[in-house]
């Protein structure tokens, strides 16, 4: 059985106080034993919060590393070794905002994704199709490329420790949720072309939806078969809201 995640993506959000506020709200949660939760906050305060949370069954995960696993002259970057001695966990790698606003390339990605598995952390991959290629029938194509691009060179066994977060572009930040029919179609689809490689290493691999995910629509989310928790950005920043959506996946 997958264990099901859910994990809060707190983007570019966070004062030295709000952030100390929403690390003792979460450390007052009481959240479902099965699930595994994380938390990704802004690397400048990635220490704070794993002190802040010791003990508390909550994982913490950067937003983004380097392209290279150790420490070294590598201005402005930081490396997931960096991360994992300090006790991350996990790393986001290719977000939407970063493929799109930074421009990450899927080669770039690659570099990341790789680095941070020999630093021994846990990539969550990231993808999704914009709203253009939705309507112009490309989803299952352009995740699937998205997917390709690592499997095609890192074999699909790199998927044994790695999440896979599917985000549609049209649903982050907007308010529009994908349909849980929506989402587990494409869960679906991911699952079989992982199965297409591995049955087992198909089966183990968690596959979070993202996307506008909040207390009042996780449940019918999480409920359908391939959709594993998911990743939540706004709704994260909410330790209550945040604790309802870990609730959900638990049950
Ligand atoms: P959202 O963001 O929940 O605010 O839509 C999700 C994400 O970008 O990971």
């Amino acid at each position: 059985m997958r264990r099901p995640m859910v994990a809060g993506n707190w983007k570019m959000h966070g004062t030295r106080a709000s952030v100390v506020e929403l690390t003792q709200g979460l450390g007052n949660l009481s959240l479902p034993s099965g699930v595994e939760v994380a938390v990704f906050p802004p690397s400048l305060f990635i220490n704070q919060v794993i002190d802040g949370l010791e003990g508390k069954g909550i994982s913490v995960g950067a937003q983004n590393s380097a392209v290279l696993p150790e420490q070294g002259a590598l201005t402005g970057e930081v490396a997931p070794s960096q991360l994992a001695e300090v006790g991350c966990k996990y790393v986001l790698v290719g977000h939407s905002e970063r493929r799109q606003v930074i421009g990450e390339s899927d080669e770039v990605l690659n570099q990341k994704f790789a680095a941070a598995q020999q630093s021994g952390l846990t990539p969550v991959l990231c993808i999704g199709e914009t709203l253009a290629e939705r309507e112009a029938g490309e989803t299952l194509e352009v995740v699937g490329r998205q997917l390709s691009s690592v499997i095609d060179v890192f074999g699909i066994k790199a998927f044994a420790n790695a999440v896979i977060a599917y985000e549609p572009v049209w649903a982050i930040g907007t308010g529009l949720t994908a349909s849980p029919q929506q989402a587990q179609d494409v869960h679906a689809a991911i699952r079989k072309q992982l199965a297409a490689k591995d049955a087992e290493v198909a089966e183990g691999v968690q596959l979070l939806y993202g996307g506008s995910v909040k207390a009042a629509n996780a449940a019918e989310l999480f409920g359908m078969p391939d959709i594993d928790g998911g990743l939540i950005g706004g709704a994260s920043l909410n330790a209550d809201e945040f604790g309802a959506i870990c609730r959900a996946a638990g049950n």
